[in-house]
């Protein structure tokens, strides 16, 4: 069985036995309800370290009121298994007690990459991502931390993050794991309905289209009002955004046109579910 660990000292134990026997250490954050777009960054933690930790921790300081904080998936015992299976050698699972403790006042903030796109249809969340992720840095002292470009912004911040705190890690971004139909697999994606989930799968296929376009030059503005009326003709039922940016700053294109390595992104509503996606240019 996996071993878990609850706390910061029990897990400090453990990774520091380890750096005692010379192993590198892999870290792969998560909250939780794992799949298989989690369980490639276990293993690609695998391929570039002697020991992998993985965190489940479901963050209260990147939920809004409003958000899905108390309906969030929580399975941890199969989380457990999955990641045992994938290589993984020690499970983090710290309780909000543990990872908040009372007076804690600091706040962690990004600036800039955290600011457009996701940072503001979720104004709390990437101060809530950033915060998190720095305790968890510090907590874990890994060598290497592997985030899906699934997130591409916050893969963003947290390389601004790393940089800007001098916090001694290799951030490693891994690509997108879809389903058979091009859905990037989400934990959210369990709240879809059989009939959302056809809709779901159209997002990337408008992005890659939208995506296309612009690589041949088309102008950047109108192709993505173009993919907005798309995903509403395929049944989202609201847009919050389809934008391109710069990858690796998330900065705009002054001009309409890529001239530097580019992503476009995109967050869509199916009822009360929200999707995001991005593809490079
Ligand atoms: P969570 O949504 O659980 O995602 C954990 C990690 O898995 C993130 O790096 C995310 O980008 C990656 N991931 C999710 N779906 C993926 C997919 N289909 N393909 C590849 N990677 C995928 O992101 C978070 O948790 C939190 O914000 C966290 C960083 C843990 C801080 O609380």
């Amino acid at each position: 069985d996996l071993p878990v660990v609850r706390t910061i000292a029990e897990l400090r134990q453990t990774v520091s036995g380890w750096k005692r026997q010379g192993f590198t250490v892999g870290f792969v954050p998560t909250m939780g309800a794992l799949h298989e777009g989690h369980l490639a960054l276990v293993r690609e933690a695998g391929e570039r370290a002697d020991r992998v930790v993985a965190s489940v921790f479901v963050n209260p300081a990147q939920f809004a009121a409003h958000e899905d904080l108390g309906t969030y998936p929580r399975q941890e015992a199969r989380d457990a298994e999955l990641l045992a299976g994938a290589g993984c050698d020690l499970m983090y699972a710290p309780e909000v007690a543990e990872m908040y403790r009372p007076g804690a006042t600091t706040t962690v903030s990004v600036g800039a990459p955290a600011e457009g796109l996701e940072g503001k249809c979720r104004p709390h969340m990437f101060g809530g991502v950033a915060l998190v992720v720095a305790k968890l840095l510090n907590q874990v002292q890994p060598d290497t931390a592997v985030f899906g470009e699934k997130d591409f912004q916050q893969l963003i911040v947290i390389r601004r993050l790393v940089r800007d705190l001098d916090i001694p890690v290799e951030i490693v971004g891994s690509p997108t794991i879809r389903d058979g139909h091009g859905l990037a697999l989400s934990s959210r994606n369990a709240y879809l309905s059989e009939a959302e989930l056809t809709v779901a799968r159209r997002l990337n296929g408008v992005l890659a289209e939208a995506g296309a376009r612009i690589a041949s030059g088309a102008a950047i503005e109108e192709v993505a009002a173009e993919a907005v009326e798309a995903l509403l003709g395929a049944g989202f039922s609201h847009v919050d955004y389809v934008a391109v940016r710069r990858a690796d700053d998330m900065g705009v294109f002054e001009g309409g046109a890529v001239d530097a390595p580019a992503r476009i992104l995109a967050a869509a509503w199916l009822g009360k579910t929200r999707l995001i996606d991005n593809l490079a240019i």
